[in-house]
């Protein structure tokens, strides 16, 4: 087995600028793409991310060459049992709860693929339009000669613990807590773990990809600089060792056996790859003399559903930044929301409220409609300290993921999720005090 010398992560790219890259000077053909005959022997070899005629804007096509063809594979296999099968339309129950979740034990004896659970989703992976959300836990590393791919979407990778080694067709990427990553639908890749054990979460999209929000009037620069995505270097594997290729498709899991390593490609170029982001390099804005802004000023990446102006996920980063407004309540208010709410604690705490060391990596969902908001002590709190700049720490990071689907919980998820908001009649119903007091009006209009 060899390496390219040249592994490194990459920058500036964005994630629609073409990239090129050759682990081999020369192996990327001149001026064209299909030479009859490569001179390093290499096969050419396509992926197509979007269709032929999609817009400039978002065609992403990215052009291999490889040791081997990927055609080189045994016919496929589906894997009945494996924990990964799922069926959107019986296995889902969609409820009003506000729900959270305790962090996920870690599965120490199993690699990323085996270690993904289900939380949740919705729609259908065969008609591109849904997503899933999983957690993730694992101790041990995917096997030398195995990769796998998602057909129904993208993965959006991001670890709460321990650091990721991710070898994808295009090259390699290390993901360490408080980076995120991106997979393209159909990309292979293989999972190793560098620091050992690891837990985190991948959401899947099953229409259209990750790509930064448009800036419009605030200009060419802020929230995820495109000169911080990081992009792989071509790197293969040179072997004759048969490799077991899993994927996902339709939501049911099959194997096949492929001739020679997954990661062949010497050299590739094009607009379709996987890409990570530091979140500490997010260029936070915000409200600087009142009021909150909406927090879709904090999207690092969105995805648009099949409906105009209902994105299937905006991933949002609630990182450290200043509080500056003067006379207003700096804690998120109430809310409800077509768009669905999955939030997870990296590190730290939730936005300006810190948490205990056995909560962080929790996750809580508030689903389309379902209100939201601080606790009783909390608003009570807020709305009677006196108001000065704050600063949210560095270690608070969070995510939040906003779909237009509402979302369905698997069994398991339902069973482990734990009510969110104040509780019943017994302890009154979270305890909100009444402060209301019409006569105030009075005393206002007669001073
Ligand atoms: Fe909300």
């Amino acid at each position: 087995m060899s390496r390219s010398p040249n592994y490194r992560d990459r920058f500036p790219k964005t994630a629609t600028e073409p990239v090129r890259s050759e682990a081999i000077a020369g192996a990327l053909p001149k001026a064209q793409n299909l030479p009859q005959k490569h001179h390093l022997g290499l096969y050419p070899e396509r992926i197509s991310g979007s269709s032929f005629t999609a817009k400039r804007a978002v065609n992403k096509q990215t052009f291999m060459w490889r040791i081997l063809p990927s055609a080189a594979q045994s016919s496929w296999t589906q894997v009945p049992d494996h924990p990964l099968n799922q069926n959107f339309h019986t296995d889902l129950s969609f409820l009003p709860d506000q729900l959270s979740w305790k962090p996920f034990k870690i599965e120490t004896d199993c690699n990323f693929i085996d270690g993904l659970r289900l939380i949740g989703g919705a729609g259908d992976a065969t008609v591109k339009n849904g997503v899933a959300y999983y957690s993730f836990s694992c101790g041990v590393d995917m096997d030398e000669q195995t990769a796998f791919y998602s057909a129904d979407g993208d993965w959006l990778i991001v670890p709460q613990i321990g650091a990721l080694d991710i070898q994808t067709e295009l090259g390699m990427l290390r993901v360490r807590p408080r980076e995120i990553c991106v997979v393209p639908r159909g990309i292979r890749f293989r999972v190793t773990l560098p620091s050992g054990r690891t837990r985190g979460y991948v959401i899947e999209t099953f229409s259209g990809h990750f790509d930064v929000p448009e800036l419009g009037i605030i200009g060419s620069l802020g929230l995820a600089n495109l000169r911080d995505f990081e992009i792989p270097s071509a790197a293969f594997t040179d072997t004759d060792a048969v490799t077991t290729l899993l994927v996902k498709m339709a939501g049911k899991v099959s194997h096949a056996s492929l001739k020679g390593s997954a990661f062949n490609a010497v050299a590739w170029h094009g607009t379709y790859y996987p890409f990570k982001y530091d979140l500490g390099k997010f260029m936070t804005m915000g409200s600087t003399l009142y009021d909150h802004q909406d927090p879709s000023i904090y999207t690092v990446l969105t995805c648009p559903s099949d409906k105009p102006d209902h994105p299937a996920v905006d991933f949002i980063y609630i990182g450290p930044r200043w509080l500056v407004m003067e006379d207003t309540l700096h804690v998120p208010y109430f809310h409800r929301n077509t768009m669905s709410e999955f939030a997870a604690v990296i590190s730290g705490g939730f936005d300006t409220s810190p948490m205990p060391e056995e909560l962080i990596g929790m996750c809580m969902l508030h689903n389309g409609m379902s209100t939201h908001g601080m606790s009783a002590p909390v608003i009570e709190h807020s709305m009677n300290k006196e108001i000065k700049p704050e600063r949210i720490p560095d270690d608070h990071v969070a995510v939040l993921v906003e779909s237009c689907y509402p979302i369905g919980l698997t069994e398991w998820a339902r069973k482990l999720g734990e009510p969110d908001v104040g509780g019943d009649e017994e302890n009154d119903f979270g305890g909100y005090k009444r402060v209301f007091d019409a006569s105030l009006a009075l005393k206002g209009r007669m001073s």
